[in-house]
């Protein structure tokens, strides 16, 4: 018999390690015609930078480092994939790039006026502690933005579109990376989809103020088009996409 100490974070790392080499060239993952419309995104919520110091977890190959440093912030990024992380050394060599679970990050306390984080938040395993663990890291008045997505639940419009555009799909088609991704999310905390509202609630609990939530990225979707492709891009559209603001209280 053998016996194993590994668990779904381990899972989860090597999921994501082992896609590293070719995650830019996938549609829709590096920022390329979208980076005006992730700038427009970002400075709605975040303000002008002004060289405030800003955290990007769960950076994977740098993607949203790069933007935020084109904006003019003072970039950390954060991952445990150490792959996700050469990958991303190797596009910016300016910037830290640190390994680590974004959960526990060991990052001082009020050390980052800014955290961003795009696509983490659907597949933690414990976001109540990683939001409590966020909390702690910003400065008292700093800004947490989320960009996540609910890639489980669908509309009814959204069901018939998919089974329209896609229908000759079938099980023996599905290939064993997205048989592997849909193991690991049946097993995360949002395994019934990362409702914007459900995060919301969450982020109001971890002691965020302010929080709000912007569904309108309508600009970026435009963007992202040629990327994409007519049919991805019709599909991204109808799917439950979000970035969510909150605010550390000033009186803290
Ligand atoms: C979908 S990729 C997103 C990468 C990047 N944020 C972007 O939008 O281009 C997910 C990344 O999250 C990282 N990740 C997932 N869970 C993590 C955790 N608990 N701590 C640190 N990194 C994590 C993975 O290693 C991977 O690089």
């Amino acid at each position: 018999m053998t016996t194993s100490n590994r668990d779904l974070r381990d899972d989860i790392r090597d999921y994501w390690s082992e896609r590293a080499t070719t995650f830019d060239d996938e549609p829709g993952h590096r920022i390329d015609a979208d980076m005006a419309a992730w700038q427009a995104l970002f400075r709605r919520h975040l303000g002008d930078a002004d060289g405030r110091a800003l955290l990007d977890l769960a950076s994977g190959t740098g993607e949203i480092a790069r933007l935020c440093q084109s904006l003019g912030f003072a970039v950390t990024g954060l991952d445990w994939s150490v792959p996700m992380l050469d990958r991303a050394r190797s596009k910016m060599p300016d910037v830290t790039f640190l390994q680590a679970d974004a959960e526990r990050t060991t990052l001082l306390s009020a050390s980052m006026d800014v955290i961003v984080t795009r696509h983490l938040v659907w597949t933690l395993v414990d976001p109540k502690a990683a939001f409590a663990e966020w909390f702690r890291v910003l400065k008292p008045g700093g800004t947490l933005l989320i960009v996540d997505g609910d890639f489980v639940s669908q509309s009814l419009l959204s069901r018939i579109a998919k089974r329209l555009l896609r229908s000759g799909t079938n099980r023996a088609a599905i290939s064993p990376q997205v048989v592997r991704h849909n193991e690991i999310l049946a097993r995360v905390h949002f395994s019934a989809g990362a409702r914007a509202g459900l995060v919301a609630a969450m982020l109001n609990a971890a002691g965020f103020d302010r929080v709000r939530i912007n569904t309108d990225l309508a600009q970026i979707h435009r963007a992202q088009s040629a990327q994409l492709g007519w049919r991805k891009s019709v599909l991204r559209r109808l799917e439950h996409r979000y970035a969510i603001s909150a605010i550390k209280p000033q009186d803290i």
